[in-house]
């Protein structure tokens, strides 16, 4: 079986553990992986929907917190922001991604997450995606749809990683918590 990060075609794929390949979510697409109610058209803003709660409360709080940076991004392009504004909230939203995936990877080595180095693997796909947006934006500069298209592509991403690898975290983690508590 192929690892994670693999690239067939140029672009990198995610795997699931069963090795099957997930392509990474083209740019500016958005639907098919999340329902509508994820992703409110109208306002282009994210939301933390009931099954992307993983019921572990420090990480809820953490992903409410990345749901609100993504949509600061998003305003951005909305609004047309400067180059330098935009520019601090996306650090502000990467700085984050980086500090909660070290949490989440933290709370899994804590609990012997067997799981544990796939999803490491794939926190590292995206944090590699992130940077290639980033200098990308560096390159070509803020507009509305570029920023909406990136973030899309981020977003399209972790909703997907929230619901299915997050998810079964949150199972497996509360699953131990019962087991301990059970005289
Ligand atoms: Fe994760």
């Amino acid at each position: 079986m192929k690892s994670s990060g693999d690239r067939i075609g140029g672009r990198e794929w995610a795997r699931k553990p069963n090795g099957v390949p997930i392509p990474f979510p083209a740019r500016g697409i958005v639907g098919g992986a999340f329902s509508a109610n994820d992703f409110v058209e109208k306002k282009n803003m994210l939301t933390l929907s009931k099954d992307m709660m993983i019921g572990i409360a420090k990480v809820d709080e953490q992903h409410q917190e990345l749901v609100d940076r993504i949509n600061a991004v998003v305003s951005m392009g909305a609004r047309s922001a400067s180059k330098e504004e935009t520019q601090r909230t996306i650090d502000l939203l990467s700085e984050y991604i980086i500090l909660h995936f070290g949490d989440e990877e933290l709370l899994q080595r804590q609990c012997n997450y067997p799981k544990y180095e796939w999803h490491k693997g794939q926190h590292q796909i995206l944090q590699n995606e992130c940077k290639k947006i980033e200098k990308e934006f560096a390159e070509t500069g803020p507009s509305p749809k570029f920023t909406l298209d990136l973030t899309k592509s981020i977003i399209n991403w972790i909703v997907t990683h929230i619901k299915s690898a997050d998810v079964e975290l949150g199972k497996y983690y509360n699953a131990q918590k019962a087991q301990k508590s059970t005289p």
